[in-house]
């Protein structure tokens, strides 16, 4: 159960005496590391209170649709953006039959038609109802939609009887859903992945850098880890805790990031070049600190190795991917850069006025030789779990297209 590190999950809570059960999912989840925050239905909130889920998720809980307060902070659009996965626990009976006829009549009804994630449901309620041909309808129904039901179990019920309607136990629904996480889409694949800024030095005190944070990077090594790759991530300076089962290779220049990337290219499936690499370098470095003597200084700067281009004209080449920074006109200078540097794909994304580099969130647009997607704004983490799908359906075409 190592998948739910850093995951935003939505817990949704519907009016059920299994309730009480949901407490101590959170108190679970959290201690996995994940994010949790709680939408509950009115009548949930006749089971167990807000105060105690608010206490133990550590986030405000979100109860009602039409709050301007709760709307300012996070509404019903941002609360779906933002989680990576939906889970109701415990499911009623009268919200699986919301559901079904996709009605929108309270907060987490309306999230669940809004979010695009994995939704997942533990159905809880009496035997008799769980066995009614209008439960069992709903319940195909929604399967056949996509959505996934977990349980209910078997045994002794709250209300006396013995039957199916048991909600499955929070430790079983945490190994649900750290299964959502494992897509294991690169299995097998050889993954390698820059990501951060670079600095050259000017002088022993001073260099020249950008402003990359590594995040998107991080999460894109993270994410194809979760697809089931060997992912070696070679980054430059940055502040972020080193992603779990990844080799790290630490590097501070352009050219000790290229020897890097060099040294580890053979034998890849997936390059993808998601660091700020600085285009430049200074000619010489002074041995001691500059001072600030004349009023004009100049800096004579050399040009650093294109490591992606450089990447995508082996032969043969891995799948290549590069990411695109622009401040104006995306779509065709991403295009052109995925022409001239004969690469399989670009993620291009606008910069500046507090977009992309230092931000959680950002959004991107996938280019390809003959198609594009846009990824609407989301958190990074989300953004490169898509983009890492987008890559492995592309590997699997092509090598389905290159077997026939
Ligand atoms: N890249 C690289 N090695 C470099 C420079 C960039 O691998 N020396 C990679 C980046 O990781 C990114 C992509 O190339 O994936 C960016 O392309 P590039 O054309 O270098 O972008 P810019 O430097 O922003 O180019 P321009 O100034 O022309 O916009």
């Amino acid at each position: 159960m190592a998948y739910l590190k850093h995951k935003r999950i939505l817990l949704g809570i519907t009016g059920g005496i299994a309730a009480y059960k949901s407490a101590d999912l959170v108190r679970r989840l959290r201690e996995q590391g994940a994010d949790v925050r709680v939408v509950m239905t009115r009548s949930a909130c006749e089971f167990i209170t807000p105060l105690t889920m608010q206490a133990l998720s550590g986030r405000p809980v979100h109860t009602e649709l039409l709050d301007y307060s709760a709307e300012a902070a996070m509404g019903h659009i941002e609360l779906a953006r933002w989680c990576d996965v939906v889970l109701i626990a415990p499911a009623s009976a009268n919200f699986m039959a919301r559901l079904t006829h996709g009605q929108a009549d309270d907060l987490l009804s309306t999230l669940c038609l809004a979010a695009s994630v994995p939704l997942l449901l533990a159905p809880a309620m009496n035997q008799q109802m769980w066995l009614n041909p209008a439960t069992q309808d709903n319940a195909r129904l929604l399967t056949s939609r996509g959505i996934t039901l977990l349980g209910p179990a078997d045994g002794s019920q709250a209300c006396g009887d013995t039957g199916p309607g048991r909600m499955l136990e929070p430790g079983d629904l945490i190994g649900h859903l750290d299964h959502v996480f494992q897509t294991n889409t690169l299995t097998a694949k050889k993954l390698v992945i820059t990501a951060g800024p670079t600095r050259e030095d000017i002088d022993p005190v001073r260099f020249i850098s950008n402003r990359s944070s590594g995040r998107m990077g991080y999460a894109v090594a993270r994410a194809a880890v979760e697809a089931g790759a060997e992912v070696v991530l070679i980054s430059g300076p940055t502040s972020l805790e080193l992603p779990e089962r990844v080799f790290c290779q630490q590097v501070v220049t352009a050219r000790q990031m290229h020897d890097a990337v060099m040294n580890e290219i053979r034998d890849t499936d997936i390059f993808i070049a998601a660091a700020a690499v600085a285009d430049y370098r200074c000619s010489t470095i002074a041995d001691q600190k500059i001072k600030k003597t004349d009023a004009f200084i100049n800096l004579t700067l050399e040009k650093n190795p294109d490591i992606l281009g450089e990447v995508a004209s082996l032969s043969p080449p891995p799948f290549t991917v590069g990411f695109a920074a622009e401040t104006e006109a995306l779509l065709e200078n991403a295009r052109k850069k995925l022409i001239n540097k004969k690469l399989d794909m670009i993620a291009a994304n606008l910069v500046g006025d507090n977009r992309g580099f230092e931000s959680e969130d950002n959004e991107l647009q996938i280019i390809w030789k003959d198609g594009n997607i846009k990824l609407d704004h989301a958190p990074k983490e989300k953004l490169a779990r898509n983009l890492v799908a987008i890559i492995a359906k592309h590997i699997h075409e092509k090598n389905s297209a290159q077997t026939h």
